[in-house]
This record gives C-alpha cells, sequence and structure tokens, in this order.
C-alpha cells in the first residue's frame, strides 16, 4: 500500500550536531554538577510546557518514578495501585522502590486504569496510585484525584506516552504529586534516553534533584541529605531536549490534526473500534495511536497478526504490552523480597484475572506507529487503505494459508 518510508525518529538536524559541539567546546559535558546548564534550562521550559512549577531531569522514564516514591516516602511494606496494561518499567519502578505493585484492570473504552478497581484495591498498606496515560488517551484523573484525596493516597502519573496532553487544561504531570516522561529514543521529546519528573510541590523537587544526585542536600542551609543514587543526565543530552522542546509545539499539533483526520477515515472500516480520547483533554498529544480489533472481523486473526500484516503494507504497526498477569518478573517465587512473599496471593500471575488488559494485549490492541501521525494526510490514508486492506482479505488469507 505504502512504498515510500514515513518520517524518521528521532528528526534531529543541524541545529543538534550544532548544540552538542556548543557542550563539548564548553567543557561540561556530564550531569555534575546538578543541574547542569542545559538540564535547568530544559528542565524549566518543558515545565512551563506542561505548566508545572518545577521540573527534574535524569537518567530516564523508569527511575523517574522510583525517585518520585522515593520523595514521596513510599517504600518497604506499601502497596502501589498500578493498572495491568502498561510497560513493565512502571511496576518495576515501584518495586525498585520497595514497594509491592498491586495491578488492577483497566476501563474498556480507553484502556487506562480502572477508577472503580482502583478503590476496590485500597488496603490500609496502600500509599500511591500510579495512573499510566496509554497511547493517545489520559488516565481519568477526575475520578483518580478525587479518590486519592478521599483515600489520602499519592498520585505518580506516568506520561511517559503524553508529553503536552492536558486534562482540563492542567499539563500531565501537573495533576497528581508527580509526573514522569520519558525520552528514550522512541518517545515524543527524546535525546536517546532520559527523564523528567514534573511537580508543583518545591520541597518534592528538592528532594528528587537530592535523591538524583548521590543524596547532596538541595535545602538553602544544605541540611537535607537523602538517601540518593546516581541517576543524573548528561550535559550532550540535555542538549537534544532543549532542542526538541523548540520542535515540539508544531510537531504535537501536526500529530493532532492527523489523529482526527484517521479517526475520521477509519471509523467506517469493520471490526475496527476508534478509542475516542476523553473529551476532558483539552490539548491532545500522543506517542503511538492504539485502535481495537473485533478478531472475527478479521478471520480469527490476532492483534499481532494484523499489525504484522500491516506492516507489511508498509505502514509501521505493533502489538506492545502483554497485560501484567503475563509477566514472570512480578511472580513471588522470583522474588526474594519478603513482602513479595507476605503478599504472594496478590503477586502470583496464576491468581491474577485482568480480561480487559488481557484482551487488550493479547487479541485486540493495535498500535500505530507515531511517525504516522507526522507524515500528512496522504500518509494517514496510506495507513488506513493498509488496515481495510488487511480486513478485506483477512477471510482469503486465512482460507489459503489453512485450506481446510
Ligand atoms: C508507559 C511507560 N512507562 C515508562 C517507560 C519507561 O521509560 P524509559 O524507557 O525512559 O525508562 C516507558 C517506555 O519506555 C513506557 O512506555
Amino acid at each position: 500500500m505504502r512504498s515510500a518510508p514515513y518520517p524518521d525518529w528521532p528528526s534531529l538536524d543541524e541545529s543538534d550536531v550544532d548544540a552538542v559541539t556548543a557542550v563539548v567546546r564548553g567543557g561540561q559535558v556530564g550531569g555534575y554538577p546538578e543541574p547542569g546548564p542545559r538540564a535547568a534550562e530544559f528542565a524549566a521550559g518543558f515545565a512551563a510546557y506542561q505548566g508545572a512549577a518545577h521540573g527534574i531531569v535524569m537518567a530516564n522514564g523508569t527511575v523517574t518514578m522510583e525517585v518520585a516514591l522515593k520523595a514521596l516516602g513510599v517504600g518497604w511494606g506499601d502497596e502501589v495501585i498500578i493498572p495491568a496494561l502498561t510497560f513493565a518499567a512502571t511496576p518495576y519502578a515501584a518495586m525498585a522502590a520497595g514497594a509491592l505493585p498491586v495491578f488492577v484492570d483497566v476501563e474498556p473504552a480507553r484502556w487506562t486504569i480502572d477508577p472503580d478497581l482502583v478503590e476496590a484495591a485500597i488496603t490500609p498498606r496502600t500509599r500511591a496510585i500510579m495512573p499510566v496515560h496509554l497511547g493517545q488517551q489520559m488516565a481519568d484523573m477526575d475520578r483518580i484525584m478525587e479518590i486519592a484525596r478521599r483515600h489520602d493516597l499519592f498520585v505518580v502519573e506516568d506520561c511517559a506516552h503524553a508529553h503536552g496532553q492536558r486534562w482540563d487544561e492542567q499539563g500531565a504531570g501537573t495533576l497528581g504529586d508527580f509526573g514522569s516522561f520519558s525520552h528514550q529514543s522512541t518517545k515524543i521529546l527524546t535525546a536517546g534516553e532520559g527523564g523528567t519528573l514534573t511537580t508543583q510541590d518545591e520541597r518534592l523537587a528538592r528532594l528528587a534533584h537530592s535523591l538524583i544526585d548521590c543524596g547532596r542536600p538541595k535545602d538553602a542551609a544544605e541540611t537535607e541529605y537523602t538517601f540518593g543514587a546516581n541517576y543524573r543526565l548528561g550535559e550532550l543530552a540535555c542538549a537534544l531536549l532543549v532542542n526538541g522542546l523548540r520542535r515540539f509545539p508544531v510537531q504535537r499539533e501536526r500529530r493532532a490534526a492527523l489523529g482526527e483526520h484517521f479517526e475520521r477515515l477509519a471509523a467506517d472500516i469493520p471490526g475496527v473500534t476508534i478509542k475516542h480520547r476523553n473529551p476532558r483533554i483539552t490539548r491532545w498529544s500522543f506517542y503511538r495511536y492504539i485502535f481495537e480489533i473485533d478478531p472475527d472481523a478479521f478471520a480469527g486473526a490476532t492483534n499481532e497478526q494484523v499489525a504484522d500484516a500491516i506492516s507489511a503494507e508498509g505502514v509501521p504497526a505493533e502489538v506492545q504490552y502483554p497485560p501484567m498477569s503475563r509477566y514472570d518478573l512480578f511472580q513471588p517465587s522470583l522474588s526474594r523480597l519478603p513482602v513479595a512473599v507476605e503478599h504472594a496471593d496478590r503477586l502470583d500471575p496464576a491468581k491474577m484475572s485482568f480480561p480487559v488488559a488481557e484482551a487488550a494485549g493479547e487479541r485486540t490492541a493495535v498500535y500505530l506507529n507515531e511517525c504516522i501521525f507526522r507524515s500528512d494526510e496522504a500518509g494517514v490514508e496510506h495507513a488506513v487503505e493498509a488496515l481495510a486492506k488487511v480486513q478485506r482479505l483477512a477471510a482469503d488469507v486465512a482460507a489459503a494459508v489453512n485450506p481446510s
């Protein structure tokens, strides 16, 4: 369906070469002293863009969440509620902070954490909720924040996919106690690696700075030490982030416009369900665009087979996260954490059941690559035509592969 490649990512140019060169010539290439000038410049610019009072740049979008939980004092013996459909980094971060990830299923309408199930999972040990703004969606932050307030819980938003999103005019990452952003190479604001925490709270920002800088105190009196490690990001990467942020608003606008074009055209394809964003999202931005297929309308094909077939048509698509009930990582038998043994039932995949996340991860969720939405209307139309073709011919392909 399409032979021309979609635009490259990351989209770097000569200004990035100049920015990195200037750092090399300047001499401070590392992240120490923290924050370096580029780290501070990017953190201030990005925090302002999201509407946060503070930004703290660090090594990646996994340690961001670990640092957020540590700054909030969440750790040993505490439970953190996490959606069953996310990247492994979200529960990993909770475990790295010493806490127990407690998974709950996602909502069928948007595949973000189900607030009713969050409420049902709260125990006296629960200290935090980590909603994930997955793909083109944001978790229902009105409900999450209301539950958090009522039960006195912290909220750390996993915004790895949500740079630029706004919920009711408030930026992603500014609604909870912390927002965690990834700048890993596939993410929409990238330096190859990197992560940023946003917060409105000056003391939490200070603690986060200390936690990523080997525990050095960041208060005026220099007395507030933390049990920190080195999670600083080097200035070479920060220079790329400064440039990336300059390009970001235009890229975001284009993705949003082309995302709407996709939604208008793809809605008519049999067996395809568009997962419309929550109307509370007032500035739309997304990483991957995720839609749902009905395998029956695709001759019984799985989401993986459909993604492969679309990709073979020149339109990059994939299947991303398995549901958390399928990860060996979270089996208590593989963990030495006493807390995990104590709560073995809650961590045993055999006892977990997340029907919505399992159906999405294993049968129905297809992720379209971001580059499609940085091309042009024709590029989006190719994606729609490829999807329609795969659906139309699915039965013929199935019959050819399996003639009986
Ligand atoms: C939902 C989600 N959370 C967290 C991360 C972790 O980010 P990083 O790769 O920067 O550690 C990613 C992506 O990698 C992600 O997709």
